[in-house]
């Protein structure tokens, strides 16, 4: 199935990076959440060629009404991750679509067709860049981790959520190397899963943000969990954590400030 689902998402990447080097219109769904008709037209041409190929998943994406989809068995699609990008040609974009079986990731694969990186996993066999194997960093000392994370798009009109990401940015930022933002959810896991990043955290996302960076980081030897240490439900938690796994209670303990 992952080579099958590799080729489909390869031809739908000339898709995303016609539009990244196009001029576009951008509609928004709310203050700071931007869509175009790339988004629609890359999560188009991947449902319609997954419905025919895996005919047994259900298909949850992100443009798309999902209303009573069962969960179970499917693929959940970001078609763009990292719009902001994409609209402002900042190189950080991809296409995220992870698998499930009975509930449980089974292959996992996010893309980025603009450096031409596409990271890819299945359960039990490890991750890959470009077919190389990859793994978590192994750095121990809080103090020198590059971390990372996301502003949700709340914190554009919810005080509470905009006050909740500086309180945590407060404690953390003196405590490590240094944070950075880029914009991807589904990148910032895997930029952990390659060891660029000690660890990653953020709020509010959906299910399609990290459907396929979960595995792909737990495959290159890292964890994943919610603020409570518990695994992360990706339709009801509201913070992920994910770390190189030497990392994680740290994390967790300043999170929990
Ligand atoms: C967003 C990106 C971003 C994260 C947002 C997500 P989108 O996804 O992953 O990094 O901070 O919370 O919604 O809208 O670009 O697919
Ligand atoms: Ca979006
Ligand atoms: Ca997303
Ligand atoms: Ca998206």
């Amino acid at each position: 199935m992952k080579e099958k689902l590799k080729k489909i998402i390869i031809e739908a990447g000339t898709i995303l990076k016609k539009g990244y080097y196009s001029e576009k219109e951008v509609d928004f769904k709310a203050k700071k959440d931007l869509v175009t008709k790339y988004d629609v037209a890359v999560e188009n041409f991947l449902k319609e060629r997954f419905t025919e190929e895996f005919k047994e998943f259900n298909i949850i994406a992100e443009e798309s009404n999902n209303e009573n989809i069962e969960f179970n068995d499917s693929i959940i699609i970001d078609p763009i991750d990292g719009t902001t990008n994409f609209v402002n040609q900042v190189p950080h974009t991809a296409i995220s679509v992870g698998v499930y079986k009975n509930k449980k990731s089974y292959i996992a694969i996010v893309y980025n067709p603009i450096l031409d990186e596409l990271y890819e996993a299945e359960r039990g066999k490890g991750s890959f860049l470009n077919g190389k194997k990859i793994e978590v960093s192994k750095e121990d000392d809080f103090q020198k981790a590059l971390i990372s994370t996301g502003f949700p798009y709340t914190s554009g009109t919810n005080k509470e959520d905009l006050d909740d990401v500086i309180k945590k940015i407060n404690i953390i930022l003196p405590k490590c190397q240094d944070i950075r933002r880029l914009g991807s959810a589904a990148l910032d896991l895997c930029y952990v899963a390659r060891g660029t990043y000690e660890a990653y955290y953020e709020m509010n996302l959906k299910a399609w943000d990290v459907s396929a960076g979960i595995l792909i980081l737990t495959e290159a030897g890292g964890m994943v969990s919610n603020i409570f240490e518990k695994e992360y439900d990706l339709f009801n938690d509201k913070y992920i954590v994910a770390t190189n796994t030497k990392l994680h209670k740290q994390l967790i303990n300043l999170l929990q400030k």
